[in-house]
């Protein structure tokens, strides 16, 4: 990963730096869609879970504008410099906050710069750890002790699965709500395991916010996808409860095949999936068939992810590789919430 790590030397023009880290979020049950279309207020409960293999590290530097000079906030991905309305909201959100909370702190500019150990805008929710990542960093940065529900408050402005990257475990985020909340800490289930399938390493041509919106606009199966969302969250919730991924599973799959019976029936239709994704769909089938328990998921991409437990990892792992090549496989467990690795305020 290309973060710096070094803390610049203090001086007048620095108010202050932080290094932070976060983890995807992955969805187990789904949010899809917002309720008013523009705040990232989810219209659908969601029920996730905190990956530990795949990290976002994100560096911020806050700066007093040299000679009083307007400048952007700035945020670069690997190295390339992001668009400046994508993040618009979020440094908005922030300023408010600053504006509260250390009303002495003045103008500034934010810098950030952030990397990840996974594809970015691909489908394997790196805009969860991305926006995870700045607020702890700018939190940091601006010397905010903020609680981790108003760290989640503040991902959530950037992107609504953010909010869940705050916390280790099992997340969730309820339909209409401005925070995210932690259910079961990473140890509670020691043996969920979740098999990442890296299919495609670019970027999607069409952002989940786009389609999201695209789908609630014009797919006429949307209220339908909302109708039945919050009965499909409660049974995933017992099921959770008791660790039955028996129980779990079919609601799983049910979820995000609902998810994107939306999209396939908006106009024009949303099609993330690649013949992959489906050849890897219909092989889970056949090894369920066979009497594994596992279940694929997918996102605003063609990225297949499959849970299951422990002791079927080596079989599941073994007879994907046997039936389709050049898969780059990650084995995940529940991961830790979001941290700060490094300080410096001035
Ligand atoms: O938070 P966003 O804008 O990255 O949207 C996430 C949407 C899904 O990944 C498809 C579902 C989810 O709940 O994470």
């Amino acid at each position: 990963m290309t973060v710096p790590n070094n803390m610049p030397c203090k001086d007048n023009g620095i108010i202050g730096s932080a290094v932070s880290s976060a983890h995807p979020s992955l969805a187990l049950i789904k949010y899809w869609g917002k309720q008013d279309g523009t705040r990232n207020i989810p219209a659908t409960p969601s029920l996730a879970v905190t990956l530990d293999g795949l990290t976002t590290k994100t560096r911020v530097d806050i700066n007093r504008p040299v000679d009083g000079r307007k400048e952007p906030d700035r945020v670069f991905l690997e190295g390339i410099l992001q668009k400046e309305d994508r993040f618009a909201p979020f440094f908005a959100g922030f300023r408010k906050l600053t504006d509260t909370m250390k009303p002495g702190m003045g103008r500034f500019i934010v810098t950030a710069h952030s990397s990840s150990d996974f594809p970015t805008a691909a489908g394997l929710a790196s805009s969860a750890s991305g926006f995870a990542a700045l607020s702890c960093a700018c939190a940091a940065a601006a010397g905010l002790e903020l609680s981790a529900e108003e760290l989640s408050a503040m991902a959530r402005i950037g992107s609504a699965s953010a909010s869940r990257s705050i916390y280790g475990g099992f997340t969730r985020l309820d339909a209409g709500s401005h925070i995210a909340e932690p259910l079961y800490g990473e140890n509670w289930w020691p043996d969920f395991r979740i098999i990442v399938l890296e299919l495609e390493k670019g970027p999607k041509n069409l952002s989940s916010r786009q389609a999201m919106e695209r789908t609630r606009l014009n797919s006429p199966y949307y209220q339908a996808w909302i109708d039945d969302s919050e009965l499909l969250m409660d049974r995933s919730l017992d099921a959770l409860r008791g660790r039955d991924l028996d129980a779990l599973g079919p609601l799983i799959r049910n979820s995000y095949l609902r998810m994107f019976a939306t999209m396939f029936a908006a106009d024009p239709p949303i099609i993330y999936w690649k013949p992959i994704s489906l050849a890897i769909i219909q092989l889970c089938d056949t090894m369920r068939s066979e009497g594994f328990s596992v279940w694929e998921t997918m996102d605003a991409g063609p990225q297949v992810k499959l849970f299951c437990l422990k002791n079927d990892v080596k079989a599941i792992r073994n007879r994907l590789i046997g039936e389709l090549n050049d898969l780059n496989i990650r084995i995940c467990r529940p991961g830790g919430p979001s941290s700060v690795q490094n300080r410096n305020e001035t």
